[in-house]
């Protein structure tokens, strides 16, 4: 069966690693005809607008996308169309795995895996914000937390650990400064903690959770937690096993899915043929194991395996030293897939 996905190539590095990435899926045997759209500072450039319509009505159609990374101009210009799309769906869900390969030396830890679940609508990310006076000295922010919008993203990282045979979950939350939210987010995880007594759980206040990712990473198993700071988590477990080039990520929704890079643009080397494709390669592999495509999936995660383990065709964020070109790490992946039939 072919299915049909939207694919946004994205600014930046997005329409290499997307290439890249349509590629391999290619060679994976799983027949995809793509809905190319633009969005982002590309649709900005050519129809004068970051979201075009038609971008939401491809993706209303197809229920599923893959997105290369959007530019968001910061502290002005135009809203995060990432996080409009987010809301446009409902895709209350964002899944950010950070699972290290072997074969990366810079790593302090060799066997992270670890599974963040972060609110993806709610709270800081709500766009609700102005000046409190015309002399713009001083903005406000508001951000709202509902038990509703609560109550399904924990009850979705327990229903994920409890179908995955994931041992525990820690809820992370600012609660002892944020008593209502970051409260009524830790109170509805310790409730809905009840129903699942065969998952551990306990929670973490944010800061002393970054310091302890940091330091013993391996203590922690699912993580679930308010929009900002699963934003700031992801980034740093990213690091713990070998970067943003390796970090993918799932927006889900009841009745939609859009899967990217937890990486942005990266317009320090766009268009200089670097890139890691892996992240939103891997993104690729979480779509096709919800397209119930768990072969194509494993077989390609295989081959990325291999082709980092193997150190000779990685693009430099892995080897600094002696690295190839984002379409050399692609061919070589390519290469392995085709052995692997
Ligand atoms: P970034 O994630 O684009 O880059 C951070 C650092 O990681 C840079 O040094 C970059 O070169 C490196 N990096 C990122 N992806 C890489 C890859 N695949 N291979 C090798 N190195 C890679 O974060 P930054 O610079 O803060 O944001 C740039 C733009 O991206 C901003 O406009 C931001 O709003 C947007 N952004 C978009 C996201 C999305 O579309 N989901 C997510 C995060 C940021
Ligand atoms: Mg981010």
């Amino acid at each position: 069966m072919a299915y049909r996905i939207t694919l946004i190539p994205g600014d930046g590095i997005g329409p290499e690693i997307t290439k890249a990435t349509a590629r391999v899926l290619q060679h994976a045997g799983v027949e995809i005809e793509w809905d190319v759209q633009e969005a982002g500072v590309a649709a900005l450039t050519k129809f004068h607008d970051p979201l075009p319509q038609s971008v939401i009505d491809s993706i209303a159609q197809n229920k599923v996308a893959l997105k290369g990374p959007l530019t968001t101009p910061v502290g002005k210009g135009f809203r995060s169309v990432n996080v409009a799309l987010r809301k446009e769906f409902e895709l209350y869900v964002n899944q950010r795995p950070a699972k290290t390969f072997k074969g990366i030396k810079t790593l302090y830890f060799d066997h992270i895996d670890l599974m963040i679940f972060r609110e993806n609508l709610e709270e800081f990310y709500s766009g609700i914000e102005h000046y409190i006076d015309s002399s713009r000295s001083a903005a406000e922010t508001i951000g709202i937390i509902t038990k509703r919008g609560s109550e399904r993203i924990i009850r979705y990282a327990f229903e994920y650990a409890r179908k995955h045979g994931r041992k525990k979950i820690t809820l992370v939350h600012k609660a002892n400064i944020l008593k209502y939210t970051g409260g009524l987010f830790l109170d509805v995880g310790s409730e809905i903690a009840k129903e699942y007594p065969d998952v551990k759980f306990d929670d973490k206040i944010v800061d002393n959770m970054a310091m302890q990712m940091v330091m013993n990473p391996y203590q922690f198993d699912v993580i679930v937690t308010t929009n900002l700071f699963g934003d700031i988590l992801s980034d740093l477990a990213s690091g713990l096993v070998g970067g943003l080039g390796l970090a993918p990520g799932a927006n889900i929704g009841d009745g939609a899915a859009i899967f990217e890079a937890v990486h942005g643009s990266a317009p320090d080397i766009a268009g200089l043929g670097v890139a890691n494709p892996c992240a939103i390669l891997l993104a690729s592999v979480m779509m096709l194991d919800y397209l119930g495509e768990a072969e194509a999936a494993k077989k390609i995660e295989a081959a990325i395996a291999k082709v980092i383990e193997e150190e000779k065709f990685v693009t430099k964020d892995i080897n600094p030293v002696n690295p190839v070109s984002t379409v050399e790490m692609t061919d070589e992946i390519i290469r392995q897939l085709d052995k692997l039939g």
